[in-house]
C-alpha cells in the first residue's frame, strides 16, 4: 500500500519524505488556507515547492464546479509540474472533466466520495485515483472502511485500473483497516503515520537492552 502524506505543511512533508516512506502527497483548499496560503500565484508556487519535496503523486484541487472552468484549471495545475495530479470533485461536470483528462493523459483524483455508485462513475471516465472519505463518513454514523471494501472488491471484479486512495483518515487504525480492505493508497496526517510505531514493549524493550548493555560495557 501507498502512503501519501494529507498536508500543506512543507515542514511536516519534509519530515515524512525524510522517513523514506512517503509516495506522494493530497492537499485540498482546507488543507492550504490551514497554512496561510491564499491567491492564485502563492498557490501555484506552493505546489511547485511539494513537488520539489517529494518524488511521487501530489494532487492540487480544482475549485471550480463547472466543465470548462475545470478544464481550465486543471491544464494549468498539471502544466506546473509533472508529478501534479487534478483533484476534482464527483459531480457531473466533474465525471466530465475526468474523461476529458484521461483523454489526454492528465492524471486526476476524483475526490468527495462518500458511495460506491459514485466510485463506479469516477473509474469509468477514468480517473487515476478515487479518494472516499472514511473519517467523515464516520463522523456521521456510516462506517468509511466498509465503503473502501466495497470501492475495492468493485474495482478487482471489473478490472477498473483506478487506485483506491483512502481519505480524511484520522488514526492508525484507519490505516491498519485500509491495508486489510487492500486500499492501493492511504493518505494520512503525519500523526498517524508516526502513530503505526508506537508501541510500549519496543519502548520498554529498547530500554531494558540498553540497560543490559551497559552492565559490562
Ligand atoms: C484528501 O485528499 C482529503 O481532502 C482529506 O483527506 C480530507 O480529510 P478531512 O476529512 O480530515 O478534512
Amino acid at each position: 500500500m501507498k502512503f501519501f502524506i494529507d498536508t500543506a505543511n512543507l515542514d511536516q512533508i519534509r519530515e515524512a519524505q525524510e522517513l523514506g516512506v512517503l509516495d506522494g502527497v493530497t492537499t485540498n483548499p482546507s488543507l492550504m488556507a490551514k497554512e496561510g496560503i491564499g491567491g492564485k500565484e502563492n498557490i501555484l508556487n506552493h505546489y511547485k515547492k511539494i513537488c520539489e519535496i517529494v518524488d511521487g503523486d501530489v494532487s492540487a484541487e480544482a475549485i471550480s464546479t463547472d466543465f470548462a472552468g475545470i478544464i481550465k484549471e486543471g491544464e494549468e495545475l498539471a502544466a506546473l509540474h509533472p508529478q501534479i495530479v487534478v483533484k476534482v470533485p464527483v459531480i457531473k461536470d466533474g465525471i466530465k472533466a475526468i474523461k476529458y483528462f484521461s483523454e489526454k493523459n492528465i492524471k486526476t483524483n476524483c475526490t468527495l466520495v462518500f458511495s460506491a455508485g459514485q466510485a463506479l462513475l469516477a473509474a469509468k471516465a477514468g480517473a487515476t485515483y478515487v479518494s472516499p472519505f472514511i473519517g467523515r463518513l464516520d463522523d456521521n454514523s456510516t462506517d468509511g472502511i466498509e465503503l473502501i471494501g466495497q470501492i475495492v472488491d468493485m474495482y478487482n471484479y471489473y478490472d477498473f485500473d483506478t487506485q483506491v486512495l483512502a481519505a480524511s483518515i484520522r488514526h492508525t487504525m484507519h490505516i491498519i483497516k485500509c491495508v486489510e480492505m487492500g486500499a492501493d493508497v492511504a493518505t494520512c496526517p503525519l500523526d498517524a503515520i508516526l502513530g503505526l510505531l508506537k508501541h510500549p514493549l519496543t519502548d520498554i524493550g529498547i530500554k531494558t537492552f540498553i540497560e543490559d548493555y551497559k552492565k559490562h560495557n
